[in-house]
């Protein structure tokens, strides 16, 4: 296993993932991490990732000292290399002047993390890499035992080495794709220098995640809140496939799902796979507590209040429940870390719906918590779950409810429901519902002019919205072929009765939101 230790980059995350697709385990911890924490982890060896301080400022963070005496092997990045060559002996020279973008460095002599990488050949025979820089502080005099291993025009100290120590710095971003031969330096760095073997893969962590599921539950029942989203499917799965009927699943259908899907979720689950699964009807009771509400943040918390009242409710009816599963996943526990401590330099805030029944007292199993979205999808096609489900887009928790502009009625859920299934239809005809993040239809309860034969008519108008990012914190309008939105637009006025315009959605986050509430 490969320990991480967080400066507070941007990238660590990716850092981890990077080493993982390697098929090395790593982890993620803040830079102050114990002694004791350390032994136990027990890596077999560090990287050190960037930071948004400086070396050079009073109290900025160090890495524990102790790492570069346990005879492992060190990688330092960016802030991480920085701190390495002061700590060390060497001297970091502060800069109000930032580097940023792309670079090509040279490299110099030969050294384990670098070997056989190239892009380019200069003239004089040395190597050239294509990379991603973003730093302020630069390394001006390397420790001693090290050598200079990279240079850039601006940069003379891009990366450094201690080759018997075994211990490597380098100024720029391997973890980013815009440093085409990231992926090798990782390679280099944790199955040939650490001598890592690449166990990490699709099977081992379903193999590993089914043993620690069945140590941790033995012959107690598990239940399960299955949404029909990837986590909570590949949550289902992994506990079938571990425990069997020992879980049970509890799909609550709240009247705002998309067209079909809860037919979906019991025909693959209950149907196919023999998952044991309660589906709770409970379409007229949310739309009945919905009645008269048309503030979104009200009717998010009705949703949710309501969800977990069906969910106790129906839990209630099982016995000898110990254990609640959950589909947390890698992100939410470093975020929730990362807030707790106050060093997260970004935070997310989540809004899942759901909640403990009070007076159940269940045991939580999450076999995800160390998982990556990419490497849940992996297991849940591992699992043998459909393509189409693993790479389904996200929906919020509250469904359809925040996709009706105001009061929620059914007759606007009706019609939202078909008018999304043809905007996805023909996404996926024409090959662009894998271009987008996330698209989906909107109910505008407004009433727009149309002409019909001879006479006029007043009907309802449907918002498209389809959405490029990475994150979901920001996001790019998708810029869909015209050809596409038409035959869209076609088939919704035409097939669908009520409606007698649709717009596109062309405003990008921030400020507007992806959703429209
Ligand atoms: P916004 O609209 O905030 O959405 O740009 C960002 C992402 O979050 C989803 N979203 C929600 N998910 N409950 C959820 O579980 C909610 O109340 C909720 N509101 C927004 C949204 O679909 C997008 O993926």
């Amino acid at each position: 296993r490969i320990l991480i230790l967080d400066f507070g980059s941007q990238y660590t995350q990716l850092i981890a993932r990077r080493v993982r697709e390697v098929g090395v385990y790593s982890e993620i911890r803040a830079w102050d991490i114990s002694e004791e924490d350390l032994d136990e982890f027990n890596p077999k060896g560090i990287i050190l990732a960037g930071g948004p301080e400086s070396v050079a400022a009073h109290e900025s963070p160090r890495a524990p000292a102790s790492i570069f005496t346990r005879g492992i092997p060190v990688l330092g990045i960016c802030y991480g290399m920085q701190t390495m060559a002061e700590q060390l002996g060497g001297e970091v020279e502060p800069s109000n002047l930032r580097e940023f973008g792309y670079a090509q460095v040279k490299l110099q002599g030969a050294n384990a993390l670098f070997k056989d990488i190239k892009d380019h050949v200069e003239h004089d025979g040395s190597a050239l890499l294509d990379v991603w820089m973003s730093h302020g502080d630069k390394v001006t005099k390397v420790p001693e035992g090290f050598s200079v291993s990279a240079v850039t025009q601006s940069c003379p100290i891009a990366g450094m080495v201690n080759e018997e120590k075994q211990f490597y710095g380098v100024q720029f971003h391997p973890e980013v794709t815009h440093t085409l031969q990231g992926k090798r330096i990782f390679e280099h760095f944790v199955l040939q220098i650490c001598q890592c073997d690449a166990l990490w893969t699709a099977a081992n962590i379903v193999e590993d995640a089914i043993d620690k599921v069945k140590a941790q539950v033995g012959t107690d029942h598990v239940l399960l809140g299955l949404s029909g989203g990837v986590d909570s499917s590949v949550v289902a799965a992994l506990l079938h496939r571990a425990i069997g009927d020992q879980l049970t699943c509890v799909f609550v259908d709240n009247g705002l799902l998309r067209k079909d899907e809860g037919e979906q979720v019991m025909d693959m689950f209950a149907k196919n796979m023999g998952v044991k699964v309660i589906r709770a009807n409970a379409e007229e009771l949310f739309l009945g507590k919905l009645k008269g509400v048309s503030d979104p943040e009200q009717k998010r918390k009705i949703i949710g209040n309501t969800f977990i009242d069906i969910f106790d409710e129906e839990s209630a009816k099982i016995d000898n429940v110990k254990w609640l599963a959950q589909g947390t996943i890698y992100p939410d526990v470093i975020e929730s870390a990362a807030a707790k401590t106050g060093k997260a330099h970004v935070i997310k805030s989540h809004h899942n719906v759901g909640g403990l029944p009070e007076d159940m007292a269940l045991s939580l199993v999450e076999p995800l918590r160390e998982l990556f979205k990419d490497e849940v999808r992996t297991i849940g096609l591992e699992l043998g779950l459909p393509y189409d489900m693993v790479y389904r887009h996200p929906f919020p928790g509250p469904g359809l409810g925040v996709r009706i502009l105001g009061e929620v009625k059914k007759d606007y859920a009706d019609i939202l429901r078909e008018a999304d299934a043809i905007f996805i239809e023909e996404l996926h005809a024409a090959n662009w519902y894998h271009k987008t993040s996330q698209a989906f239809a909107v109910f505008l309860p407004v009433k727009s002019v149309g002409v019909v034969g001879d006479g006029r008519r007043y009907e309802w108008v449907i918002a498209l919205r389809a959405v490029e990012t990475v994150d979901f914190m920001t996001a790019r309008w998708a810029h869909l072929p015209y050809e596409l939105l038409e035959k869209v637009s076609g088939r919704i006025i035409n097939e669908i009765s009520g409606v007698s315009r649709v717009t596109y959605d062309v405003s990008s986050k921030p400020p507007a939101t992806i959703e429209w509430e």
